[in-house]
């Protein structure tokens, strides 16, 4: 049963609960026939109220379980692990990376990442951890706290500002890119956008040990260039998180990560409900191809199978 119908459901039973208290008193107030019969129309109508109470309690307790049911759906719709437990520190590196405005991510989001990576460790899945498309660091930086620090990682970004769209990019694009260029955009919570700060590599690099994770214990590496340029991989590749944005960004990642991914190995697409580029590129890769499951989460997830 659904909310709404729970709720009607529970005013119905209300209206007919008040209908018999109300007969109740018409009946007093008459008072017709002799005491016995009277008694035994108040003793009918009191039952009647308990019944109809007790009826009300069982319609609250089930309406809250199907609220729970509801909630625990939506979060597993978001998360495949929703239950994981992440490694010790992990929770708080991830409110500190939010607090600190370093990632267009939320707790939620931040969450799955860090459950995947962390998940990658306990399957003993092989391969590296990869972000493409980092910002200010928060996102890699969540996914370097999580995974063991013997694995290896790398995160790929122009610690600059993000290239030009291409003609496959839409107009959404196009319009977020004319605003970039103009000055216009704005960092999370107003903050100065990622894209206009000086040196970007280094602050990212000092952000990773400020929270904990510096990038040389924690066999990190930060490299910075076009994806085109520095994406050149021969290793098996256990998580990926792509976030470029646009369609030539998202589609160098994929040609030079996918086809490394290892059995079990997942990618999470930040960008395939948000820019058209991304989508575009999405769609186009996996249209004739086999092997690879997708699911359409609040993210696109792609499973090597
Ligand atoms: C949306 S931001 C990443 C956000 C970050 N993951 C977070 O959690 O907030 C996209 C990043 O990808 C970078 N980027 C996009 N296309 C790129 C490319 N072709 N080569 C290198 N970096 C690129 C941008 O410069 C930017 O830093």
């Amino acid at each position: 049963m659904n909310e709404p119908t729970m709720k009607r459901r529970l005013r119905s039973v209300g209206r007919q609960g008040r209908t018999v208290v109300t007969r109740g008193k018409a009946v007093l107030r008459r008072a017709v026939g002799p005491d016995e019969e009277l008694q035994a129309k108040l003793d009918f109508a009191n039952s009647e109220v308990r019944r109809l109470r007790s009826l009300v309690k069982a319609e609250r307790k089930t309406s809250a379980r199907w609220k729970k049911e509801l909630q625990l759906t939506r979060r597993s719709l978001m998360d495949p692990l929703p239950r994981a437990e992440l490694p010790d520190g992990v929770a708080e590196t991830i409110e500190r990376a939010r607090g600190e405005r370093l990632s267009y991510l939320g707790i939620p989001e931040l969450t799955v990442l860090a459950r995947q990576v962390h998940d990658a460790d306990l399957a003993g899945r092989e391969g590296l951890i990869i972000e493409a498309g980092t910002a200010r660091g928060g996102s890699a930086i969540v996914m370097a706290a999580a995974k063991d620090p013997a694995r290896p990682m790398k995160v790929y970004d122009v610690f600059d500002q993000i290239p030009a769209p291409t003609d496959a990019d839409g107009s959404d694009v196009k319009k977020r890119y004319e605003q970039i260029q103009a000055g216009g955009a704005r960092g999370v919570a107003g903050d100065t956008y990622y894209g206009y700060r000086d040196d970007l590599y280094t602050e990212v690099t000092e952000s990773f040990a400020r929270l904990g994770v510096p990038v040389e214990d924690n066999n990190v590496e930060l490299v910075k260039g076009l994806f085109a340029d520095t994406i050149d991989l021969d290793q098996p590749v256990a998580f990926a998180h792509l976030d470029g944005d646009w369609y030539e960004s998202t589609m160098t990642c994929l040609e030079r990560i996918v086809p490394l991914l290892s059995r079990g190995g997942r990618i999470v697409l930040d960008d395939y409900f948000h820019w058209s580029g991304c989508r575009t590129a999405v769609d186009e890769y996996f249209a004739n191809r086999s092997g690879f499951l997708l699911e359409r989460r609040n993210k696109v997830h792609v499973i090597k199978l």
